[in-house]
């Protein structure tokens, strides 16, 4: 879509990017850094695309201060990153390695000196393997070791950092790990998924009320779901009904217990005797109050009725003569859509996009400039449709392109490359891309300016 006329933001409108400890730190076994269940997942040959792992990753561990270098070049206003678990606490619960501490300190101390506003998120999904060997996720007193290990962490950096993410993507952690298998820890067992969900949002919430009560009063906290909207492949009574039975899973699984306190109707008919019996507090917990909802959005759900499917009775199909990337369907209502039904249904305090970006299959030009166009139309487009959204009173008050630099891609291995930075894998080397200039622009403009600019260069 062409613009005509300029699209402002918010004043003070958080620009940023957002990353995630094992997809870009590498140095897995330095300094004290204890194993993740992604060290061990990756290990297991025919998991990961080519067996790749994080080793090495983008070895941001090392490479920090460049890559801090590289976002002041860009004037982003805002970087969200997560902590390591397994950096902190090398088991997971008990002692404290200091030096992994030092290694965000510094991040932090850095980041600010350029102006840069550190949001933290606590879990991406790198879960010491001690505590997986102690049934992860599916053991309830993982949630405890949690809220310790947010203390710890809030304890050294709260005097600095504003913005708290407990969790990443509970969803994915839950289903992909524990369901689908194909995220860490590899299960494929429903009632293990349903468990470690459960435990993942109590684990939220007390995470909450440990920052609540340590951090100064005006620190931030929010957690950062996945969402997507999910719509029926026609009109047929089967479709419509399986789409609603995979929102209830995909979607107000996550939001209704953080949102409402409760879980939704469907998903405890749907999962029957499976489904956990939340504990009499639980569900209080898990509601707590928060200052922001992430959200994350990068495509939607199209669903079609078919009844060997398990529970929700439907699969994703995609719908002829759409835009698809490597990876999903571009659809950038989608992000409107989300948007304004979670402000309608749900009303958090503040929405952020906490991540929005697509994968492409980038090269370097003859001339050095990676000219990722289709990246610069997918942004544009969906900043389009959250300005709508803005537009329409649904407070929104940042937005972080996923992500800074091409990364691990977890079981895509590197093959996937969602960067405004061109990571070389052999070299390691860093190069800025046309969609990194374009956003910068914007960042520069608070918005967009009626032009054609997917074919941005700078001066
Ligand atoms: C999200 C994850 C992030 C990245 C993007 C592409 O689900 O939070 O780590 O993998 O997808």
């Amino acid at each position: 879509m062409t613009i005509t006329s300029p699209l402002s933001f918010p004043k003070d409108f958080l620009w940023g990017t957002a990353t995630s400890a094992y997809q870009i730190e590498g140095a897995w076994n330095e300094d004290g850094r204890g194993l993740s269940i992604w060290d061990t997942f990756c290990r297991q040959p025919g998991k990961i695309y080519q067996n790749a792992n994080g080793d090495v990753a983008t070895d941001h561990y090392h490479r920090w201060v460049e890559d801090i270098e590289i976002m002041a070049q860009l004037g982003l206003k805002a970087y969200r990153f997560s902590i390591a678990w397994p950096r902190v606490q090398p088991d997971g619960k008990g002692i404290i390695n200091l030096k992994g501490l030092d290694f965000y300190d510094h991040l932090v101390d850095a980041l600010l000196a350029h102006d840069i506003q550190p949001f933290v998120t606590l879990f991406h999904w790198d879960l010491p393997q001690a505590l997986q060997d102690e049934g992860g996720w599916t053991n309830r007193q993982t949630s405890d070791y949690f809220a310790d290990y947010a203390s710890t962490v809030a304890e050294r950096l709260g005097d600095r950092v504003k913005d708290w993410i407990t969790h990443n993507e509970p969803m994915v952690a839950a289903l992909s790990g524990h369901f689908l298998g194909e995220h860490a820890p590899g299960l494929q067992d429903p009632i293990a998924a349903l468990q470690a969900s459960h435990h993942l949002l109590l684990s939220h919430g007390k995470a909450v009320q440990v920052l609540r009560a340590g951090l100064p009063a005006d620190a931030r906290i929010g957690i950062t779901l996945n969402l997507s909207p999910v719509q029926p492949a026609s009109q047929a009574e089967d479709d419509l009904l399986a789409a609603q039975r995979t929102d209830a899973v995909i979607n107000r699984l996550f939001l209704d217990p953080v949102m409402l306190g409760r879980y939704p109707q469907e998903a405890i008919e749907i999962f029957g005797p499976i489904f956990p019996q939340p504990e009499p507090d639980d569900l209080k917990i898990i509601s707590s109050p928060l200052d922001f909802l992430g959200i994350n959005y990068y495509s939607r759900a199209v669903i079609r009725y078919d009844a060997d499917f398990p529970f929700v009775q439907g699969i994703q199909v995609l719908p002829k003569g759409n835009e698809y990337s490597q990876m999903w369907e571009i659809y950038p209502p989608g992000i409107y859509e989300t948007l304004m039904r979670v402000w309608q249904d749900y009303h958090p305090v503040k929405m952020i996009v906490t991540e929005n970006g697509i994968p492409v299959a980038d090269g370097i030009d003859f001339d050095e400039r990676v000219r990722d166009y289709r990246r610069i139309r997918y942004l544009r487009d969906h900043l389009e449709q959250m300005h709508r959204a803005i537009a329409e009173g649904v407070p929104v008050e940042g937005y972080f392109i996923w992500s800074l630099l091409d990364n691990f891609e977890w079981a895509f291995g590197y093959r996937m490359r969602f960067g405004l930075v061109y990571t070389d894998f052999e070299s390691l080397k860093r190069t800025i891309k046309q969609s990194g200039y374009w956003f910068s622009q914007v960042i520069r403009d608070n918005g967009l300016k009626p032009d054609t600019s997917e074919t941005y260069l700078p001066d």
